[in-house]
This record gives structure tokens, sequence and C-alpha cells, in this order.
């Protein structure tokens, strides 16, 4: 049986035939670990991934990566080595030699139109970059995301029950914070942040997927308010926005997807008498939160679901307080297409997975932000999270 991973350098090739590029070359990230399932960090050592538009995949990697690349699951893949003390521009260049289409004896020396055009990772340093072009002068660049964005779009089955298993764990962090209620009273939003990112390795996620978000009180109109040292009152508002990665279950090879959530909620039975405007404005951005989910299904367009919350807040006259877009898909990234943001005319998939996050911040007020991922299903939607949206804590929570 062929592994996820070679489902997906099959699926590339298949695109890359429909267009006009001989090659992909991609670097140590997400697009590599989409297709290989190995990952590393980007370092000055080349380690350049080769997917022919026909024929098999060819990975150029330094030595000590032998063993791990020889694991991978792709039986066709294969490895050329680099040891420190030679020149792995001599390598790619034989590589390159072998995979582009013969011109008159040199990679890429052909002319006009005959002149290949190479897709290089979005994410590929401009000095490997430049080395390609050395190595094939006559050939034209375009990047990658040309063949692999739609690619990536489309979650898998493997990805799927990851994202869901990240976003059970959110929703199970987010019950036990709120449960707590005014024993939130006194601690500051970094010992919160610390203690939801404790809950969530407890609850079995791996690494916080981004910067833990406790926005208390005022802080709260900051969209992406750094955790600090004010002490939570009786009263006040919290946003809450974060999540932990989970391993997908792959055999071999590894990919990680993110949890990510917001709630805001207010400890204790009712906010502050300062925050006489929060009920209305969590109610309106629970409404626009709402709208938005509302809208997704197959063929509605990015654009549409990001108008459907805005005209919401916008009715209520709080539209210049919305000051982000909708939404971000999710990934291997965090942050990673399809953006829900208003000019997107890209049309929904069953498959994509991204967040609906309305918000609206009253600068020295508070901020209210409701975030829920959501998968696009044959006929509509999926949320990814469960957990009650009000802001009712303690014993209060239904
Ligand atoms: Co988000």
């Amino acid at each position: 049986m062929r592994s996820p991973f070679e489902r997906r350098l099959e699926a590339c090739q298949r695109r890359l035939e429909r267009t006009d590029a001989a090659l992909a070359v991609l670097v140590p990230g997400p697009n590599l670990t989409y297709l290989t399932g190995f990952e590393e960090s980007p370092s000055e050592r080349h380690l350049l991934l080769f997917v022919p538009r026909v024929g098999d995949p060819v990975v150029v990697a330094p030595t000590m990566y032998d063993a791990q690349l020889r694991t991978l699951p792709i039986e066709t893949l294969a490895v050329r080595l680099w040891d420190d003390d030679d020149d792995p521009l001599e390598e790619i260049e034989a590589v390159l030699a072998e995979l582009l289409p013969a011109g008159d004896g040199d990679p890429g020396s052909s002319q006009g139109d005959d002149a290949p055009t190479i897709l290089v990772d979005d994410r590929m340093w401009a000095t490997f970059t430049q080395d390609l072009r050395e190595c094939a002068p006559a050939a034209t660049f375009d990047l990658a995301s040309r063949v692999l964005e739609d690619l990536r779009l489309r979650k898998d089955d493997v990805e799927l029950e990851a994202l869901r298993r990240a976003g059970e764990i959110a929703d199970r962090v987010s019950l036990e914070i709120r449960s707590r209620g005014t024993d939130l009273v006194g601690r500051t939003e970094a010992a919160l942040a610390s203690e939801i990112e404790r809950l969530l390795a407890e609850y079995g996620g791996g690494d916080p997927a981004f910067e833990t978000i406790v926005a208390s009180g005022p802080n709260g109109a900051r969209p992406h308010h750094h955790s600090g040292d004010r002490e939570i009152e009786r009263g006040d508002p919290i946003v809450l926005d974060f999540g932990a990665f989970v391993d997908a279950d792959l055999e071999d090879g590894t990919g990680r997807y993110p949890g990510d959530q917001t709630r805001t909620i207010v400890v204790g039975d009712e906010p502050a008498d300062k925050y006489d405007r929060y009920e209305r404005v969590h109610e309106v951005v629970r409404e626009a939160q709402r709208a938005a989910v509302e809208v997704v299904e197959p063929g509605a367009t990015a654009g549409a679901v990001d108008r459907a919350a805005r005209s919401v807040i916008e009715d209520a006259g709080y539209g210049d307080e919305f000051v982000h877009r909708t939404g971000h898909g999710v990934g291997l990234e965090v942050h990673e297409p399809p953006y829900i943001v208003a000019d997107n005319d890209r049309e929904l998939e069953p498959g994509m997975v991204f967040s609906v996050e309305p918000g609206i911040y009253l600068e020295g007020e508070f901020g209210v932000r409701i975030e829920d991922l959501v998968v696009v299903t044959e006929d509509g939607a999926e949320r990814l999270n469960e957990s009650p949206r009000g802001w009712e804590t303690g014993d209060n929570v239904q």
C-alpha cells in the first residue's frame, strides 16, 4: 500500500504536468514535510528535494541525514549525499542535468520557449535560489506554491483526524479554565497562560501552536496582546486564544497540526460596571461568528465568509473596531491559505480548514473575539471546536 507521502508526491507530479514547469525544488519546511514526512529546521546546509514532472523524486542532502532520509516511506525516493568537505553545488548540478529537459548539453541551457521552468519553494532562502540560478542559468523560476498551495488546501483524512484531535484538546482546556470562575481572580495573565499550556500538554497536546494569549480587561483590545503581569480582577473580560500542536497519526514520517480557539470569558457573575458595553458587544461578535460559519459550504467564496461576519458587526455600529480579517487557513502552518478576507474570490472546497474569528476591540476598554476552526464538508461546515461560546464562568457555565 502506498504511504500518504507517496500519494501526495504523485498528486504534486500530476499538478506539475498541468503546468509548464519541469520540476519543483523544496527545502526543509512545511512543503517538504507535507511531501515526505521529513521535518528539519532550515539551515545553511544544502538539503533540497527535487520533484520532477515525470520520474522519481531526488533529495540532495548532507550525509548526516542519510539514515533519516532512507527510512522515509517513499520507495522511489533517490537519496544523493554530500559531505561537509564536498561542494554541494556539484551534486545539485548533476541532478539538474538529469532532471531538466536536455538542451545543447548543459542543464537548462535551452533558450526562449524551450527554457525550462523551475518552481522553487516559497520559503527557500535567497542564497539557495541563487545557487540554483547558477546551476541552471537558462531556466526561468517561479514559486512552488503554484502546485503545492492547492494540494495543501484540501486536507486528507490523516490531517483532518489530527486537526479534530487538536480541536478537542483546546475544547477541554477551554472548559477547564472556564469552570475555575473566580479562582482566576488575582492571577497574572502570564501565570494563566502557563497554566493553559500545562493543561494542553496534560490533555495530549504537544508544543503550543503559537504564543498563548491571555488578554484581560483593557488588554483585550489588542488582538495579539503578549500575556503580561496584569492581575485578573473580578468582573474582567478575558480573551483566551490558544492551541497546541498534535502529531498526525503517520507510521513513518511526521506532520503536526495545530489547535486554534478563542473564547472571551468574564470572571465572576457579571462584567464589572466599567465594562458596561461588554454584554452587547459579546452578543454581536457571537452572532457575527455564527453568521460566518453559516455561510461556509462548497462553492461559497472565502470573501463571502468574511462579509457575513463583517456585516453583522457593521450593522451593530462596530465596523471600525473589527480590525482584522475573519480568519486564516490552518494545516502544517498555523496561518496558511485560504485567508478569509473580503476580496478573496477563492471558492471553498471540501477538506479546507480555516478559522472563523471575528472580534471587536475597544481601545482603553476591552476586546471580544470568538474563534473556531471549521472544515468545509460536502454540504456545509463542521466545527472543530464545540466548547461553550458564551462568557459565563464557574457555576454559571451551561
Ligand atoms: Co487564529
